[in-house]
């Protein structure tokens, strides 16, 4: 299978909500062997390990106006779903779809219908179906069970972040964090958009080669292009839409760098050394490519307590720490109502940090228009007083 360019992925993501005639035009443009192979290779990454006893092959026949593409699967437990480019064996299950309604599945909003766009026939073409007759009950249950799974391959998932997370391999949920029903809570009005989301680090470290939660992502944002950064390298993981990036998060221009050329992001996770430092580097290098709408995630923030994190040794974060930062961020939501110093302008995150959402260890920060008024500008801080010493 030919590797499918981002290029590509971005239009086919688009095209998810486009109209009939779009996607005609997008098909026609890029070829259909092209759109057919990123199709598959997307539908490969949703599979999940397959149940069936028996090894089946499928065959996906893929129809635009007149011409068709058949793509043989081979689903078989223990294996990850696959493609078989050799002449197959007898095929036990056929499926038929347009490359409008495949696209539409994959990366069309979550409500949309999803019956009714298939053909599926059993053992369409089997050369003599009296010599596979004892057979036929297993056959049948293997053909069903791997039908289904292919079938559930091109759709969004729609497991719940917790088990997304656990069966990806990320730590984001059950023993040490609970962050996946945080994690939900905001980021479910992103999930059927076309998102860019960065999180730095990995994971794996320089043993392993980690990435849980940037296949977690990738599920769970079925329009997402995902972006990773760590220090080690760990490109290896690149794939359709997501791309592992080498990197220091205490670097800023190399963060400035990889957003110039990746973002603006609609979310940024910061889960990499967790040094205070470090955090407060990624944040001042990253908050302004975020978009407007968007939100930057802070985790780990525990290790403002940590000295050997840079974290205060007393029982209160200070201005260094991960926690200091997010404490000064409520300052800053409210600038309006604190004395301006010297006339000067307001900073980015005074203009543009509207909401900030604090849980054990983790914290959202909103980005938008910080536009609401407060004191008017006639009225010091002393005359507030004076009418509140009035009133009372
Ligand atoms: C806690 S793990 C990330 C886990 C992953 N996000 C997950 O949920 O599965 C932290 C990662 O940050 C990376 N890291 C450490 N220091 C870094 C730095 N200065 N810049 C970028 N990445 C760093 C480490 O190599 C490690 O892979």
């Amino acid at each position: 299978m030919p590797k499918t360019s981002t290029t590509l992925t971005e239009r086919l993501i688009l095209a998810g909500t486009a109209s009939d005639r779009e996607i005609a035009e997008l098909v026609d443009d890029a070829g259909l062997d092209a759109v057919v192979a990123a199709l598959v290779e997307e539908i490969l990454s949703r599979c999940e390990q397959p149940v069936n006893i028996k090894a089946v092959h499928i065959a996906l026949d893929v129809d635009h106006g007149d011409e068709r593409r058949r793509v043989v699967l081979r689903v078989h437990r223990d294996e990850p779903v696959r493609v078989v480019d050799e002449p197959a064996p007898v095929v036990w299950s056929r499926l038929g779809i347009t490359v409008t309604d495949l696209i539409r599945r994959l990366y069309g909003r979550t409500d949309h219908r999803r019956t009714g766009d298939f053909h599926n026939s059993f053992v369409p073409d089997a050369p003599s179906p009296q010599d596979m007759y004892f057979e036929l009950p297993e056959i049948f249950n293997s053909a069903t069970q791997a039908t289904g799974t292919v079938i559930a391959g091109c759709a969004a998932h729609s497991a719940d972040l917790g088990s997304l997370s656990v069966r990806s391999g990320s730590d984001k949920w059950a023993s040490f964090h609970w962050y996946t029903p945080h994690y939900e809570r905001h980021f479910a009005r992103f999930r059927d958009e076309p998102v860019r989301v960065l999180e730095i680090g990995i994971g794996g470290y320089d043993e392993q080669l980690g990435g849980g939660s940037l296949r977690m992502w990738k599920r769970y944002f079925h329009r997402g292009l995902i972006f990773g950064l760590d220090i080690f390298d760990k490109t290896e993981l690149t794939e359709p839409r997501l791309t592992a990036l080498v990197g220091d998060q205490n670097d800023p221009e190399c963060l400035v760098a990889l957003a110039e050329r990746h973002g603006p992001f609609d979310i940024v996770i910061d889960d990499g050394s967790h040094m205070n430092e470090h955090v407060h580097t990624s944040f001042a290098a990253l908050f302004p490519y975020v978009r407007d709408g968007g939100i930057y995630v802070i985790e780990d923030m525990q290790t403002s307590y940590l000295p050997s994190f840079g974290g205060s040794p007393g029982d209160s974060a200070g201005p260094g720490t991960s926690v200091g930062l997010v404490k000064g961020l409520l300052d800053d939501l409210h600038h309006r109502e604190r004395p301006r110093r010297n006339g000067a302008e307001p900073s980015i995150t005074q203009r543009s940090v509207t909401g900030v959402h604090v849980y054990h260890n983790i914290a959202f920060v909103e980005k938008g228009t910080n536009g609401e008024d407060g004191l008017p500008g006639w009225m010091d801080v002393a005359a507030w007083d004076a009418l509140g010493a009035t009133d009372a």
